[in-house]
């Protein structure tokens, strides 16, 4: 999994075999990190400089909107009780039924991940933009790149903070916090995943010069790759 500059010193004859595809592959950034750390908000700041998108998160929630694809399969699965009277996943309400059932998580993620992931192909493949940006929340979580991603790019911040600003967002509890925290990854076991890190624990205006640097690197690669 190399996205190092490929300028190697051309050989006469040698590389004649070696033929530039006409349309390199876009390098794909997958985005992560905890509840809050600031995933949306370094998103909005690649896309601002030309990076495209994909969220799957926003995928998640259309594909659970009233009338949407997932939705007769969840209510086949988990019964009318998980579905508001609208017709969209009752989010709340599958929250607490999946919460300390992990079989029951299992089976909702049988039906949403696959569209999940095919939905973001899909997007993937027809967006512009000089390299795309994958938006994984549970990317750790859920084993890894998988694939799907060539860079595994974590928003940290300490834990702490992490804890103050969803407490502050979604006006929850220090315990609620605490307790959806444990259901993710660690701090450590994300880093662990990173290949490259956007440290978000000081004010928000310390993001643009990382997202700059990095930026420009994941551009380059782009223009780089030559398979
Ligand atoms: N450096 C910062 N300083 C202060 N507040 C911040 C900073 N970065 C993000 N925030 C705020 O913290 C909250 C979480 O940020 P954001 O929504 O970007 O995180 P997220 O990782 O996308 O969260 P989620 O996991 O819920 O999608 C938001 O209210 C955001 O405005
Ligand atoms: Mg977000």
């Amino acid at each position: 999994m190399s996205h190092g500059p490929s300028h190697r010193p051309s050989t006469p004859g040698a590389s004649s075999a070696r033929v530039p595809a006409a349309r390199p592959r876009r390098l794909v950034v997958g985005l992560t990190g905890g509840i809050g750390s600031g995933k949306s908000t370094v998103a909005d700041l690649f896309a601002a400089r030309g990076a495209a998108i994909v969220d799957t998160d926003a995928i998640a929630h259309e594909l659970t909107a009233p009338g949407s694809a997932a939705i007769d399969a969840i209510r086949a699965e988990f019964g009318d009780g998980v579905i508001r009277a609208d017709g969209a996943l009752d989010r709340d309400a599958m929250r607490e039924r999946v919460f300390d059932d992990p079989a029951a998580r299992q089976r909702l993620e049988a039906i949403l991940h696959p569209m999940i992931r095919a939905e973001s192909q899909r997007r993937l493949a027809a967006a512009e933009g000089a390299y795309a940006m994958l938006v994984v929340p549970l990317l750790v979580e859920s084993g890894g790149r998988a694939g799907d991603v060539d860079r595994v790019l974590v928003v940290d911040c300490p834990t702490g903070v992490q804890i103050e600003r969803v407490m502050r967002r979604n006006g929850l509890s220090r315990e609620r916090v605490a307790t959806i925290l444990g259901a993710q990854a660690s701090r450590a076991q994300r880093l662990a995943a990173a290949d490259d890190v956007i440290d978000n624990g000081g004010a928000a205006d310390a993001l643009d010069a990382q997202v700059e640097a990095l930026h420009r690197r994941y551009a380059q690669a782009d223009r780089c790759e030559s398979s």
